[in-house]
This record gives structure tokens, sequence and C-alpha cells, in this order.
């Protein structure tokens, strides 16, 4: 049983843990936070760190360590080849997964390019209960597609669905007699469905999508990147798991699937990735890419100080002490959203708090980026750093038309154990007043487009000069120096 605390009538989640390092922030004032947007071409992965208040750009690689790991990282052994640190890691993984084979890469997407470079040819069709985005650029580039077999439920923004990760099992088996099992390597399951909100799978779901590939000898393979809150939600929300351990969830998931990938810039809270797998084959398939691309076998592109923290990392997401704060401090945000009527997915997933832009700024039209909009409205009054989760982060079709996102969100992640209660309501009280000005925001167009990942580097500018008048409605409320 969690032993996490509640206290005002269970609404505040009370951390098992404390902070014992902190990093001092800076607020700039509202007109240079308006100059630093316009430089960074209204993308806010172009901002510096510098101009930014609090950071909810993403979880990737900024949640914060524990002692434990910090201390492991002293312990680490150096060497290209044969390091202890990589057989503590390996055995570690195997405790945990039960995977005897372990290959090392610098990052989830490195394990994405070997997954992808080895199984999929072109004109391979992979299934999944949801895309990521780096993991369909390398299905792409190796020729392959992606269809995404989720329930109708996944995309409503507003649910009481416990699992809207689940894949729609007769989709699944649709798609699979429509493109012969034959043509489809893997069925890919993305644990803690990033895109849409961080929504989580079942223990049930999962079985079930093993069974059809036992029934048509199609390999299953577990992104595990946000794999630290699906656990925590099949914990919580799935009647038959109640009584079960994280650690007994995790083996249970993980002796349904061939490959489990992750990116430990996530799961184990440090920076690196990996492939595990207790199949020979399979790790002999993909062995040979790993010193091709990543580095020596032992480390595959990870620092052996974060290797040797991901170990400890590991062990501590079997804690649900340790993985609760996340989910917990996401719920409690989710939940003042909604009792302020600002749009927001619901149920509460893993990763952050997702605001729904189509809703928020209806006004705006999908062809001038609701979500990009939003986020560069929100950073301009408050510091606060969002991510475009939306049609930005889609890429254009093969002809140059703009490929219509599901969802517009504007994704606030909460780096696990990084942000006060008070940040939060911080954050929560600058979208009240933006929602109560929503009216203020107006769209963006590219003014420089990359063709691959635009959303990474594009650079975009307001269509008129809606943003000066959001900042001279927030100066008549606020004052300059906020
Ligand atoms: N899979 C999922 C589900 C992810 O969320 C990510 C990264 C990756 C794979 C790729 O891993 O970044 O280590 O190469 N998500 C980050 C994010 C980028 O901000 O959500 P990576």
């Amino acid at each position: 049983m969690s032993k996490i605390k509640f206290y005002q009538g269970n609404n505040l989640p009370l951390e098992m843990h404390k902070v014992r390092i902190i990093q001092k922030l800076n607020l700039i004032p509202v007109d240079q936070r308006l100059k630093a947007m316009s430089e960074a071409g209204n993308n806010t992965f172009l901002l510096r760190n510098r101009d930014v208040f609090l950071d909810m750009l993403t979880d990737s690689g900024t949640n914060a360590m524990s002692d434990n790991q910090l201390a492991a990282m002293m312990q680490a052994d150096d060497s290209y080849a044969g390091s202890e640190t990589f057989f503590r890691l390996e055995a570690k993984l195997t405790e945990i997964f039960g995977t005897r084979f372990f290959l090392p890469a610098h990052q989830g997407r490195a394990c994405e390019h070997i997954i992808s470079k080895v199984f999929v040819k072109p004109g391979s069709v992979i299934p999944m209960n949801y895309h990521f985005t780096t993991t369909k650029s390398h299905i792409t580039l190796c020729g392959g597609r992606v269809e995404e077999v989720f329930a109708d439920e996944a995309l409503k923004v507003k649910s009481d669905h416990p699992f809207k990760g689940n894949i729609d099992i007769d989709k699944l088996v649709d798609l699979i007699e429509k493109e012969g099992p034959e043509n489809i390597p893997f069925v890919r399951m993305e644990a803690g469905t990033n895109l849409i909100g961080g929504q989580p799978f079942s223990l049930e779901n999962l079985r079930q999508v093993r069974e059809v590939c036992d029934k048509y000898g199609i390999l299953l393979v577990l992104d595990a990147s946000l794999l630290a809150d699906n656990l925590y939600f099949i914990k919580k929300r799935e009647e038959a798991c109640k009584d079960m351990s994280i650690r007994e969830i995790t083996r249970a998931m993980a002796d349904l699937c061939d490959i489990i990938y992750f990116s430990a810039r996530k799961l184990g809270c440090v920076r690196g990735g990996g492939i595990c797998t207790d199949s020979p084959e399979l790790a002999d398939k993909m062995r040979e890419l790993v010193p091709l691309y990543e580095g020596f076998l032992t480390y595959g592109g990870m620092s052996v100080r974060e290797m040797e923290a991901l170990a400890v990392g590991l062990e501590e997401t079997m804690d649900e002490d340790m993985i609760n704060q996340g989910p917990e401090f996401i719920a409690c945000m989710v939940k003042e959203l909604e009792r302020r009527g600002i749009p927001v997915v619901t149920p509460a997933g893993g990763l952050g708090c997702h605001v729904d832009a189509m809703a928020f700024v209806d006004h705006v039209p999908q062809h001038q980026y609701p979500a990009g909009a939003l986020a560069a409205a929100l950073y301009i009054v408050s510091g606060v750093r969002g991510m475009e989760r939306g049609t930005l982060s889609e890429q254009r079709d093969e002809d140059g038309n703009e490929v219509f996102s599901n969802m517009e969100l504007v994704r606030l992640a909460l780096p696990r154990r990084v942000f006060t209660y008070s940040q939060v309501m911080y954050t929560v009280d600058r979208l009240t007043w933006l929602y109560e000005n929503r009216k203020l925001i107006g769209g963006l167009r590219f003014v420089e487009e990359p063709k691959v990942l635009r959303f990474f580097f594009g650079r975009l500018e307001p269509v008129s000069d809606w943003q000066i008048k959001l900042v001279e409605k927030f100066k008549e409320d606020f004052g300059g120096s906020l």
C-alpha cells in the first residue's frame, strides 16, 4: 500500500521526500518575456533557459535525482569495454523485467532507430496505441507506416475512462487481417501514451494484445519510457491489480512483451536508454547496430555515471512512494484547472497536465496552430515554458499539405519531484487569467519551416499584433514588473 499522505480533505498530495539541493530561478518581467518569445520564433523549444521561470517543457532528462542515485554515480566503473557498471545495470534489468539481454543506447529515439532499422522494411505496417514523434519518424524513414488502433475514447478530451491508452482489439485484428501478418513486424504498445495526454493502458489490455500477437505470430514491443506513471495508474485504477506490488505488475507486463525499450531520460530519472529482450535471436539481430550507432556494447553512448544511477533509479521505480509524486501533482493541477472551468484533458494522466487548446482558443483555426499560440501566450504572461503537442508537432504529408492533429494540446510537464505545490498553483493562476483574456490570443504562421521535426527548430510569427495587446492588458492588471 502506498504511504502517500493527503491533507486538507484529501486535496493536497504530500511528498514522501525532502528537497536537499536547490537551483535559483529567475522571473524576467513581461516586456522581456515578449522579446524573448519573439527572438525564439514563438517556439518554446528555442527559448533560452535563463529567460524561463518554470520549465514545464518536458520531463525528459529533467527529473530530480535521489541522494542514492547521486551517490551511486561515484561508484561508476569507467572503461570502454567490460565496465562493471554495465553488468550491475544489466543485472537490475534482468531482476526487474526478467529479460537476459540489454543493449544500451544514448536515449529512447536511438532504440527506435535500431529497432526500426532491424525490423521495419518498405511497406511494413506498425500498429500501435498511439504514435510518438520520434517513433513515427524512424518508422517512416525505414519505409514503414504507422497505424493507430486506439479506442474511440482515447481522443475524448473530457473522459472518465481510466485507460485511454488501450488498444482497440477489434481494430487491431481487422488491421492485421487487412494488411496481412507478414507485413507487420511488430505491434508497439506505448506506456503512458505521450501525445494524447500521458494516458495509460491496462494490464488486461496488454494481455489481449499479446493473445492477438501470438495468434498471428507477430512480435510485441513495449515503449516503456513512461512506464513509471503507467504502473502507478494500473495499481490505482485496475481492480484486478490493486493487491499486486509495483514489482509484480512490472514483471507481469514485461513477461508479455518480446522487446522492451525505453528512454532513461524519463524512466529511471537519468539520461540514456536501452533495449531489453529475453530472446537471444532478437538480441543478436539488434546487437551489431549498437557499436555502429551508439557506442560499445557495455555503454552504448551513455555515461557510466548515468548508467550506475539508472540501476538505482529503476529500483526506486518499484517503490510506490517514489513514483507517486508526478501523477498525484498532475491530478491536483488538473482538478484545480477543471474547478476553474479551464479545458484540460481528463482523467489526469502522467508526465504533465494537458490543456486543451482547441477549446481554450476555439477562435484560432487549426492552420494557425492554436496549441503553439497558447504555449507562446502562456510563456509571455507567466514565464512558464510548456510544449505544443498538436498540428505543429505533425509533419506535412507527401504533397505538402498540413496534417491536422487529432488534438491540440499544450503540455505542461511536471518533471518528477522538481516543482513545489505553490509553483504549480502559480501556473494555474496565470492560466486562469489567460483564460479570462483568451480572446486576445491570436494565431501563428511559419517564417521558417523545416521539413522534418519542424516543431524543434521551426520559427513562427504572430498573425497580427495580438501579443502586444496581450501584454498591454497584462500590465493593466499586474503592472510591468511581473
Ligand atoms: N517514447 C516516448 C513515449 C517518449 O515520450 C519519448 C521522448 C521517446 C520515446 C524518445 O525518447 O527523448 O530519450 O529520445 N519524449 C520526450 C518528451 C522527448 O518530451 O516527451 P528520447
